[in-house]
């Protein structure tokens, strides 16, 4: 308990200096910088170094890792944080190394990837995405972290949030999806659910961004591979969410494992330090990714693992994940003044405050509460939740002669296909510390609703992979009998996140042919897909009279897609990343931009044009795109005046109408065009959205209040203005929204 009484000392030193009862003073940035500044006094240069290096406690490993002797290191001082290590008894007996038996008793970090949901999984994060429900997203995170902190967790990996246009990139799971402005409000959003507004809460967490910067633009898709765009894409489309985090006061950033543009993230100066710190004020501190300083050399920007580090540390990285070269190398460095001793003392700090932040000086154990453990983990509240914002995040993609929902009074279901009673299919990737035995999975959610008086059917039908079709006879035996099939298909969970790409991204397996043998049958089928990215289903979106994406949807999974089908929920979600047609499509989104020779297909005549010879320039669903067991009617949309001065805001409104038969939520959004800009623009852009509930038959007017400073991009000369002109203003249920009403800026 030596660090109880360091803190006590100073803080009551302070207290006297300040005349202030020391019970009442709260901890300030001033008391902050002494206390740390005493510390690192009595610290030696390895102490020091020791804090810059994170390892595995065991657990999970997701890049190379050697055995070493950490709990020596730990009790030498030798390490600052470790990561996958959970559970109050393992992290205490951790965290009793450092405090009790290190010279200066220095408390640990303890991170994990605690990216959707902790041991309640939630959907995975694009999924949690296609909700458009910031709040949902942010009580996801708050729980997320009152689990994990109760289990001896103060640090997550998360939120990532990295822009993505390429569902081969199986990280895409991982993030919102592709749009800038929509995946910068879940940015912040998450990071208030995680940190809440006081870290040292024992019910939040210190959240890490990542993985910075443009890791989700890997050429050809395939993971860890190098990015290289225009500082105007960067800018523009990869950025903002990064800083929209770092501006929400997430604690730490992650670098990325890709370079951008010839420099790898792990040893640029310019991002690291520049931008993030002197650029966007971050103050937190930077770790690298899993043995990405040591990845420098296979870059072939090092020459060594002593250069690596000094590269790193130098390019304004503070802490060492998993790579052992500040641990190794790094007193040599300072020694040979390759590295100043200033800039340790930097990333020493930064690391220090985040622990004073967490509580951690105070109370080394805070969250190795075993109370905590024991009762506020799965309790039937964040089951609710994870059971709502499941169905919440789910999309229909289609619903032909109103297939979906089913009606009650059928006498039989059959539930055929590979994901039909898939436990270990459930979670999703990163699953922190969910647990499959306790999922819910489709077969069983369908058992819950069906209870006595609907009799259902299983026939798994074939493996997710494999080319197997033995089982195809007794599935179609079960869907004969059935009044209702539902087919389970896509993907394994493992087929999506790190080092998980594909190149085709259709149906694996036989799947699509045991689809078209049961679809052929004539019963009413509706598909459930389960899949951690967008995938090519034009087959399926062809046959199917009802598809409904339900992505991983974590431990309540199958209870959710119930209630859906069976219309105890409406479906509400819409997609936030495109689905293609086919691969070659790929990257295909939906702000791209205009060309030269755009392609009319009004005017197939028009050969020299940007087009396919073999496939529309369309997408199977655009971003936007979902729909709901109701209709919703949209009245022309009208503004408040068509000219502005600079400076002023656009109002728009818009009625919806509840034309169905059911109340539901919409999802209403805002996309703008610049007809001519200073460079060129996309052909829409996402700038406003609200979701709405609405009562069938009522109707609700929706007001956007649109400032013309949103109108700003980058120029040519990289100012960040909006230009005078006529813009185009579209309100609609998805960006493939045609009409609009025109509006112009004047010019100063
Ligand atoms: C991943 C990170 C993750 C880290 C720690 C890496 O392989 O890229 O996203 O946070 O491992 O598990």
């Amino acid at each position: 308990m030596k660090f109880k009484t360091l803190f006590l000392t100073t803080a009551a030193l302070l207290c006297l200096l300040i005349g202030c009862d020391r019970e009442k003073a709260l901890p300030s940035d001033r008391e902050m910088t002494l206390f740390v500044g005493d510390l690192m006094k009595k610290m030696t240069l390895e102490e020091k170094i020791g804090q810059l290096n994170l390892c595995t406690g065991g657990g999970f490993f997701t890049g190379p890792a050697v055995l070493h002797d950490d709990q020596g290191l730990i009790r030498q001082g030798r390490v600052g944080a470790i990561l996958n290590t959970f559970g109050v008894d393992d992290v205490t007996a951790l965290q009793k190394m450092a405090v009790e038996e290190s010279r200066l008793g220095i408390p640990l970090i303890f991170g994990l990837d605690v990216v959707h949901g902790f041991r309640t999984i939630f959907p995975v994060p694009i999924a949690q995405a296609c909700s458009w429900d910031m709040e949902a997203i942010e009580k996801s995170e708050q729980i997320a972290a009152s689990e994990a902190t109760a289990m001896g967790i103060n640090w997550t990996y998360a939120p990532m949030v990295d822009i993505a246009r390429d569902p081969r990139w199986g990280r895409v799971m991982e993030g919102a999806g592709e749009d800038t402005y929509l995946g910068s409000m879940i940015a912040a959003a998450r990071v208030r659910g995680f940190q809440g507004s006081d870290l040292g809460d024992e019910k939040t967490m210190m959240a890490c961004v990542k993985h910075f910067a443009a890791y989700g633009a890997p050429q050809a898709g395939r993971d860890y591979h190098t990015v290289d765009m225009s500082d105007r894409s960067l800018h523009e489309w990869y950025l903002p969410p990064y800083r929209a985090a770092v501006d929400a006061g997430a604690g730490s950033v992650m670098t990325s494992f890709n370079e951008i543009a010839g420099v790898p993230s792990s040893s640029s100066r310019w991002l690291l330090t520049d931008l993030l710190r002197n650029d966007w004020g971050f103050e937190g501190f930077v770790v690298s990714d899993w043995t990405s300083i040591p990845e420098l050399i296979p870059h072939g920007v090092a020459a060594d693992s002593a250069d690596a580090a000094r590269l790193a540390i130098n390019a304004g990285l503070d802490l060492d994940m998993e790579g052992r070269v500040y641990q190794n190398y790094m007193e040599d460095l300072v020694s040979s003044g390759k590295v100043s001793e200033e800039t340790i003392d930097n990333s020493v700090r930064r690391i220090l405050e985040a622990k004073y932040k967490l509580g951690l000086f105070k109370d080394p154990y805070r969250y190795c509460n075993k109370e905590r453990e024991a009762n506020e983990i799965m309790t039937a509240e964040n089951q609710a939740f994870a059971r709502k914002f499941a169905a919440r995040s789910m999309v229909l993609l289609k619903n032909e002669n109103n297939t979906l929902p089913i009606s009650k009074n059928i006498r039989s279901i059959a539930v055929i296909g590979p994901l039909g009673d898939s436990r270990e299919n459930t979670l999703g990737g990163w699953g922190a510390a969910g647990q499959w035995d306790s999922c819910v999975t489709l077969l069983a959610g369908i058992k819950a609703k069906a209870g006595d008086n609907i009799k259902v059917l299983f026939e798994k039908g074939c493996e997710i992979t494999g080319t197997n079709t033995d089982g195809f006879a007794s599935a179609l035996a079960a869907a004969r009998k059935a009044d209702f099939v539902i087919l389970a298909l896509g993907e394994s969970q493992d087929m999506s996140g790190e080092a998980s790409c594909r190149t085709d991204i259709s149906l694996p397996g036989v799947q699509m042919e045991l689809a078209r043998s049961v679809i052929s049958l004539g019963k009413p089928v509706a598909v459930v897909l389960y899949n951690g990215r967008p995938m090519t289903i034009a087959g399926l979106d062809e046959t199917a009279p009802a598809i409904l994406e339900a992505w991983f949807g974590g431990t309540q999974s199958g209870n959710a897609v119930a209630d859906i089908l069976f219309g105890d929920v409406n479906p509400s979600g819409k997609l936030t990343m495109t689905f293609p047609r086919s691969v070659g499509q790929i990257p295909i989104f939906y702000n791209y931009k205009n060309t030269g020779r755009p392609f009319d297909p009004s005017l197939p005549e028009d050969y020299f044009k940007s087009r396919y010879l073999d496939s529309p320039n369309t997408p199977l669903y655009p971003f936007g795109f979902g729909l709901s067991y109701t209709t919703f009617s949209y009245s022309p949309l009208s503004l408040n005046r068509t000219a502005f001065d600079r400076g002023e805001e656009v109002e728009a409104a818009v009625e919806i109408t509840n034309t169905g038969n059911y109340d539901g939520d919409e999802i209403v959004q805002l996309y703008v065009r610049d007809r001519v800009g200073n460079v060129t623009r996309p052909v829409k852009e996402l700038k406003a959205f609200r979701r709405i509930s609405v009562k069938k038959g009522e109707t609700v007017r929706v007001l956007f209040a649109l400032p013309l400073s949103d109108l700003s991009y980058y120029h040519e000369d990289m100012s960040y203005d909006y230009d005078g002109g006529e813009y185009e203003l579209y309100i609609g249920s998805d960006s493939d929204v045609k009409e609009f009403v025109l509006f112009t800026v004047l010019q100063p």
